[in-house]
């Protein structure tokens, strides 16, 4: 799908060069790869050093996707994106010092108006974060996990001892919590425009109007 005037998927593999990620795993749902294979080839043509394609059969989840890079990413830190989000942030800062100190995870948090959408994150004066709930009916606060994420190698254990939500999913937001449960979980509230056009039609057309200031 465009974004303004490019693929949507364009607009995450751009924050991940921007930030010197050259190694990308590209994770498509049920039979959409060959909608993306055309698009980003070897990835070349961004600056990528190569990109390996994963298709996650059945929609389980963004934890179950995750857990199909394990054998890829070894036992490196990875940094996640999930691309229907688009960020004007640049993450070059904030990936750069998790290459320097490779240890527990990152959320990224920003402030909406309809936090009950999203992952809710509590936090206090010092960031760090209380709770984290996933679309809870009653939000305990208007900050949201955006779809960024940066975790070391322990994200495999954790994802390896999840159990489907209410909505039949392995969730983030579950990883999430066993980071914050170990006391590991750090959180950075972003700068400038986010949007995720997958949540509505708004929130998608609201994305388009701003990607023309994230070229
Ligand atoms: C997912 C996550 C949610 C996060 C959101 C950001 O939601 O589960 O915690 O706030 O992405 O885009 P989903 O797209 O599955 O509704």
């Amino acid at each position: 799908m465009p974004v303004y005037n490019k693929p949507m998927i364009y607009y995450s593999i751009d924050l991940l060069v921007k930030a010197d990620i050259r190694d990308v795993l590209v994770i498509c749902g049920g039979n959409s790869l060959g909608d993306f294979l055309p698009l980003l080839g070897n990835g070349e043509a961004f600056g990528l050093n190569e990109i390996t394609y994963r298709v996650q059969s059945q929609p389980r989840g963004i934890a179950d996707a995750l857990g199909l890079a394990r054998d890829w990413a070894e036992d490196d830190p990875i940094c996640v994106v999930l691309s229907d989000n688009i960020f004007e942030h640049s993450f070059k800062k904030d990936v750069d010092a998790f290459k320097e100190e490779p240890k527990g995870a990152r959320i990224f948090l920003t402030e909406v108006d309809e936090p009950e959408h999203y992952g809710v994150v509590e936090f206090d004066e010092y960031g760090q974060v209380i709770t984290i709930e996933e679309k809870p009916k009653n939000p305990k606060s208007n900050h949201i996990a955006t779809g960024i994420y940066m975790y070391d190698s322990s994200v495999w254990g954790f994802i390896d001892g999840l159990t489907p939500s209410a909505r039949g999913e392995l969730e983030i937001t579950d990883v999430n919590n066993h980071y914050l449960n170990v006391g590991e979980l750090k959180s950075t509230v972003i700068d400038g425009f986010w949007g995720d056009c997958g949540e509505s039609f708004e929130s998608y057309l609201d994305a388009c109007n701003k990607a023309k200031d994230i070229q």
